[in-house]
């Protein structure tokens, strides 16, 4: 079975090749993308293994099937890059629904602790033997409101944290579910009442641009907006405007809509072309992070290993839970209703 792994980095490399060649699988590396510029290097592959910024759109899907394509293995858990619909019949599709939710919500947590306490400018002062601490003065969580977007597995361990912190937690999710520690409000309650606002939930038709220029007109003077889930959810002009007008007190993000041709790459010789970021970048109250939430050790081992066990549920004809639906918005809730592949 020949795998063509895209958008590979060293750690991917070395999270994966402890698979290779074995069990008759055998792995390519590939350090570019998936696009339709590049889909012509999958030719004699049985499946590609792509990441979260690589672009499966019904173009690359039906260029994929020509080439004779059999699956795609997502080391991701987000699925909004690939045309799930267009795969149907054609191409299986599995993802890595967990791998570390703990990386992801410990993340969020460091970016607004960092962020609220000016950590990361302390650290730049005391380098360069500045002891100075004007400038630096915070707030404490404890007793604040965060209101916590999305209460799947991640956001659910973000409210556990939240919670041993003396926050009190309000949550909004599309299906909440009763054993989360939280008060389940409206989204417009959420955005009212919210001291730091927290994403946690999925990007698609319905959830992009759920934060927007409208709804700047509902939250907190001096809020917090952290999001460490898909960059869209969140209306890059609308957050520059809530900044600039002082609505919003600070933004911590891992994710930005425009993320593609940037993040993982090493710009700092360059001219970065997006305005937007680079206006967002050069202000003092946004910390970003180049989507690095699930960067820990024991997310890229568990990335690799269900990976490779998706790839052998493909080779055995059996199913398991990491294959995509086809059909529903929502593959959590269809999940509920069968059990196995739809496709
Ligand atoms: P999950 O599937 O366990 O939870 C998502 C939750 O969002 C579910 O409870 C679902 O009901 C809810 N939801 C769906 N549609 C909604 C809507 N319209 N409004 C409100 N809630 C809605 O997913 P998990 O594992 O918690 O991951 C959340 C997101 O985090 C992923 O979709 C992904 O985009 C992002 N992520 C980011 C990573 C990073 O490195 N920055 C790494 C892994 C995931």
């Amino acid at each position: 079975m020949r795998i063509a792994m895209f958008d590979v980095k060293d750690y991917d490399r070395e999270s994966f090749e402890k698979y290779n060649h074995q069990n008759d699988i055998e792995i390519s590396y590939f350090d570019t993308k998936l696009s339709m510029n590049t889909v012509s290097l999958t030719k004699g592959f049985d499946g590609v293994c792509i990441f979260v910024n690589d672009i499966v759109n019904k173009e690359v899907v039906d260029a994929l099937y020509q080439n004779d394509i059999k699956f795609i293995l997502l080391r991701c858990a987000g699925y909004n890059n690939v045309d799930v619909k267009a795969c149907y019949g054609k191409i299986h599709v599995y993802r890595v629904p967990a791998y570390s939710p703990y990386a992801v919500a410990e993340h969020a947590m460091a970016l607004l602790l960092t962020s609220i306490r000016r950590i990361h400018k302390a650290y730049n002062r005391t380098r360069d033997f500045n002891f100075n601490i004007s400038g630096f003065t915070g707030f404490d969580l404890h007793g604040k409101t965060v209101g916590v977007v999305g209460t799947g597995k991640i956001g659910r361990i973000f409210i556990d944290i939240c919670n041993g912190f003396g926050m009190k937690v309000l949550a909004f999710d599309k299906f909440p579910n009763d054993s989360v520690k939280a008060e389940y409000v409206s989204l417009e309650e959420l955005y009212k009442r919210s001291d730091i606002i927290s994403f946690h939930c999925p990007l698609t038709e319905e959830t992009m641009h759920m934060f927007n220029k409208d709804t700047l007109k509902l939250v907190k003077k001096g809020v917090t907006i952290v999001n460490t889930s898909r960059g869209a959810l969140i209306d890059s002009v609308a957050l520059l405007e809530g900044l600039k007008d002082r609505i919003i007190g600070a933004a911590c993000l891992d994710v930005y809509e425009e993320e593609n041709d940037i993040f993982f790459n090493d710009f700092s010789g360059h001219i970065v072309d997006d305005d937007v970021l680079a206006r967002l970048i050069s202000l003092p109250n946004v910390l970003m992070t180049s989507h690095q939430a699930f960067l820990t050790k024991d997310a890229l081992d568990n990335i690799a290993e269900t990976t490779i066990q998706n790839a052998l549920v493909y080779r055995n004809k059996t199913s398991n839970e990491n294959e995509l639906c086809y059909h529903c918005p929502n593959i959590e809730n269809c999940r509920k209703k069968r059990k196995g592949s739809c496709f």
